[in-house]
């Protein structure tokens, strides 16, 4: 095991988990990884705020090129969120021989293939299970739990945002704008929370796991997105006087015509598992051609939830960094299907 330390990249809600699961389970986490793992440098922008928050003995400051230039650290955690400066300082960590470990989707649904092809070149891991369905370890089950199966479908509820959304207005009658209030006030919606309600986020998601299960490339184009807007409570309450609940899903599937993926409300028929997820709980169905049907559900957003799946790529890569530099790095594909190259 390679003692880790980090320079982690932002210390919002998921730098914050982050950093209060490795402080608080410190001895625990050493055992399990083999080795130390602790944070040596933040990156924010509001360096006074975050300097009240962690241990003095750790670096603080607003230029991501620290994480970077220094050689000590060793895996560089990216937990800003957007595109720039996320995207500059993962190609350059990557460059400096690094791993990393991210919570954003957005980018690597954008620019996936140029960061995955990067940390090939360069033997180093990209690895984001928190980016997926925050603590469920869908990234871990589909690599791992469920290798030896052809898979034919994903499907499930990817955004505990609007799960929070939709389940808190039946529940209570509130209104939409005040729900997703709370839901930032929580934690559990982006910087910009449209990413959430329009079904953006839910998509990022769906196209990694299906890079993941098909080895598709990633390319945001060929997904359909439709999110929660335009639904209002009259909506809600006839669906559930019809015996329905209203979910917004991720759907990815093998067709014969290639991969389908899709984002949208269902009616979700009551007494279905899916439709009994609630609040800011995530839940995800896979079907494989040996396992059959798998239902993996929990936190999907939110501090420590999220920080839990940083945290345990972060003891994967203690585990395993020695090898790792020589082996093959953990990319999103697991291509089983000579037909699934192209999309629906
Ligand atoms: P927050 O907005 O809470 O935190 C963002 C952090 O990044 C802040 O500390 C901020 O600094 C820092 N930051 C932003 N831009 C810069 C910059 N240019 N330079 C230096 N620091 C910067 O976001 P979250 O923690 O909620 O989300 C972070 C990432 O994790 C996103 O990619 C999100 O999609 C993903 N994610 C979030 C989940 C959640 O439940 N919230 C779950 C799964 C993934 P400062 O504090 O100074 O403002
Ligand atoms: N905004 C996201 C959500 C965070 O609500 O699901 C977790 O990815």
């Amino acid at each position: 095991a390679t003692e880790i330390k980090v320079g982690l990249a932002g210390f919002g809600n998921v730098g914050k988990g982050t950093y209060d699961i490795l402080e608080r389970n410190h001895s625990l986490i050493r055992q399990r990884a083999g080795a130390p793992i602790s944070v040596k440098r933040v990156t924010v922008r509001n360096v006074d705020r975050v300097k009240l928050l962690v241990d003095e003995d750790v670096i603080v400051t607003n230029d991501w090129h620290d994480l970077v230039n220094d050689p000590e650290v060793n895996v560089v955690v990216e937990a800003m969120g957007g595109i720039e400066p996320a995207k500059s300082l993962i190609l350059a960590a990557i460059d400096a021989g690094k791993h990393v470990v991210t919570a954003n989707k957005a980018l690597l649904a954008e620019h996936g293939n140029e960061i995955f092809s990067a940390a090939q070149a360069k033997g180093v891991n990209v690895a984001f299970e928190a980016a997926v369905a925050g603590s469920i370890p869908i990234v871990k089950a589909l690599r791992e739990g469920l290798a030896a199966n052809r898979v034919s479908s994903i499907a499930g509820i990817i955004n505990g945002t609007c799960n929070f959304i939709l389940s808190t207005m039946r529940d209570t009658g509130r209104s939409f704008d005040d729900v997703l209030k709370e839901a930032q006030r929580l934690g559990y919606a982006e910087a910009d929370p449209t990413f959430d309600i329009e079904g953006t986020d839910s998509a990022h998601k769906l196209m990694l796991l299906s890079a993941i299960a098909f080895g598709v490339p990633v390319d945001m184009s060929k997904v359909h997105i439709e999110g929660i807007t335009h639904l209002e409570a009259k909506d809600i309450k006839f669906a559930e006087e019809l015996g329905y609940r209203i979910k917004l899903l991720g759907i990815t599937k093998y067709t014969d015509y290639g991969i389908e993926l899709r984002v949208h409300p269902a009616l979700v028929p009551t007494r279905r598992l899916l439709a009994n997820v609630e609040g800011a709980m995530n839940a995800v169905v896979v079907k494989g051609d040996a396992a059959e049907s798998s239902l993996y559900y929990g936190k999907g957003a939110g501090s420590e939830p999220t920080g839990s799946a940083v945290v345990a790529d972060l003891i994967d890569i203690a585990r395993t960094a020695e090898v790792a530099v020589s082996e093959r790095p953990r990319m999103p594909t697991t291509t089983h299907n000579p037909k699934a190259k192209s999309f629906a």
